[in-house]
């Protein structure tokens, strides 16, 4: 497959660009320019495109002939980043590729996530305070996945739980909603958030899903997801 990992230089980008060249997959990376020296020690392995991954310009050229778009989806600062990082692969990707978004469990879908009294109670008071810092705007993040889900392309956002470092501990496991027991231990390999990602291109099952995910290891999956 060719790919197009918008946002590679990051963590979890550079996980995918590693979970994809190992599948043999010819991978396109786009990047803001600052951080193209992030990708140094893959550049000849990879094709670089410097530029905002909100740039509808520099996603039509990365994208074009992709059979699928890895996009990590942040929501730095107040000027609709995610949102116009989220349209310009809905406009631009090729009609049939595979689209993976990345985000985390705050995003719902349908509505029927039940979420820890911790959560309910933090993140309004982190959306208001980043947004007041014209640091991060979640509610961005919110309004790129309602476009997401609302299109028809073949989609797949997936939602992570906390993340950590450390080796794989293999695909993780997933669940319609946050909340089911599988997931309530919380955490996933940051290694394997991207493996996941990369996966979900070739699983069509996982097509117009909003997957949360949890490592396979953990306590909570291996108590109910039968991942023992
Ligand atoms: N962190 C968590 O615990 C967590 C939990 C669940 C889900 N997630 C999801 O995982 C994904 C990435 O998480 P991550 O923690 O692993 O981060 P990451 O992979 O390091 O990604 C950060 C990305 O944001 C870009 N970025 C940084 N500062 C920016 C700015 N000011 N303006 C625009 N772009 C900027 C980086 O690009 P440069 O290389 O150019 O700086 C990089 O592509 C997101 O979709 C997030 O919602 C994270």
């Amino acid at each position: 497959m060719r790919v197009c990992i918008i946002g590679a230089s990051g963590k979890l980008g550079r996980y995918m660009i590693e979970h994809a060249l190992e599948r043999g997959h010819e991978v396109v990376g786009v990047c803001r320019p600052k951080s193209t020296d992030k990708l140094a020690d893959v550049a000849d392995r990879i094709t670089i495109v410097p530029g905002r991954t909100d740039d509808p310009a520099v996603i039509a050229k990365a994208v074009a002939g992709c059979d699928g778009v890895l996009v990590v989806l942040v929501p730095f600062g107040v000027k609709g980043y995610s949102s116009g990082t989220a349209q310009a692969v809905l406009d631009h990707a090729e009609p049939d590729a595979r689209v993976v978004f990345s985000c985390g469990w705050h995003i719902t879908r349908d509505g029927q996530d039940r979420y820890s009294w911790r959560l309910r109670l933090t993140l309004p008071i982190v959306t208001v305070l980043a947004r007041f810092f014209r640091f991060v705007d979640i509610d961005d993040q919110v309004e790129a996945c309602r476009r997401i889900f609302a299109s028809d392309r073949r989609w797949t956002v997936v939602r992570g739980s906390d993340l950590e470092e450390g080796p794989s501990e293999g695909l993780p496991v997933w669940s319609q909603h946050v909340g089911d027991p599988v997931l309530e231990s919380n955490r996933t390999r940051r290694t394997d958030f991207a493996l996941f990602m990369v996966e979900a291109l070739t699983d069509d099952t996982l097509v117009g899903e909003a997957p949360a995910i949890v490592s396979r290891m953990s306590e909570s999956a291996l108590a109910h997801s039968g991942a023992r």
